[in-house]
């Protein structure tokens, strides 16, 4: 198993990465990409998972079956991981820009779809209003060339080996999907590191995110799974329902969703 790097040179790679690729206005410019031009409403409602319609006027008659709590939809619950990857050219046609308020400091230019964009901002009051907590963001959608930078950055810095337990090769990146959302903190530097967990705003996040339709894709010992190590910070919202769902499955997303995919079938 090769050796997870120190969380000291996690965050200057981290920093490094930050240099190197959140200045995302000027690297979207330099490579000809339409910078964002959208700015980000989010009146939409969050959940979109139909209720189940039973309007029962008399006793059942038979054993009550399972309530199935949500239904797949192919759009939101698109299975990605390693071996998983999105339609060549795939790219949402729905994205809207974040308030700039929400990006962590010194990071510019992120956008998440539509509804998931209007879950955040549910999620980012509802954080705000505890007190206390300044949760922030670092990273969200992220186009598929985006994505080979940012893999062979940490190629570059880590290695091959362990660059694939952190970061996904482009096409296989749930970020691409424009629902997927790098939560930071002032408390683990603003970085991507396992210590954001143990943050206020991590564990609130842990604790409360499915509430807003967020499921954690890569929780803790679950690498075997997954194919990531845990972070605590990239959460991927799969509507209201599904994440209640999800939370209360207990397993790592992927399982989750490829049953309810199955189910879906
Ligand atoms: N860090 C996750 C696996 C990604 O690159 O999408
Ligand atoms: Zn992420």
């Amino acid at each position: 198993m090769p050796r997870t790097p120190s969380n000291d040179r996690r965050r200057r790679a981290a920093s490094m990465f930050a240099a190197a690729l959140a200045a995302p206005v000027l690297l979207l410019a330099a490579c000809g990409d339409e910078p964002p031009a959208v700015v980000a409403t989010a009146t939409a409602t969050a959940e979109a998972t139909p209720a189940p319609t039973q309007a029962p006027t008399e006793p059942p008659t038979a054993t009550p079956t399972p309530t199935p709590a949500v239904a797949f939809d192919p759009d939101l619950h698109r299975l990605v991981d390693k071996e998983r990857a999105l339609p060549e050219g795939y790219e949402p046609d729905d994205l809207v820009a974040l308030p700039p308020e929400y990006h962590a400091p010194e990071f510019g230019g992120l956008m998440l779809r539509e509804e998931a964009a209007a879950a955040l901002d549910d999620l980012m009051a509802a954080a705000a209003a505890e007190g206390g907590l300044d949760l922030r963001i670092r990273s969200t959608y992220r186009s598929f060339e985006e994505q080979v930078r940012t893999f062979e950055f940490w190629v570059e810095f880590l290695g091959e080996e362990q660059a694939r337990r952190e970061s996904a090769v482009a096409g296989h990146s749930e970020h691409q999907l424009g629902n997927t959302v790098d939560f930071a903190s002032e408390g683990a530097g603003w970085e991507l590191i396992e210590e954001f967990g143990e943050t206020p705003e991590g564990r609130w996040l842990a604790e409360h995110a499915h509430e807003f339709g967020f499921a954690m894709s890569y929780p803790p010992d679950s690498e075997d799974i997954t194919g990531y190590i845990y972070e605590p910070w990239h959460f991927r919202y799969i509507g209201v329902g599904a994440a209640a769902a999800w939370k209360e499955d207990g397993r790592p997303l992927i399982l989750f969703l490829e049953d309810l995919a199955e189910q879906g079938e």
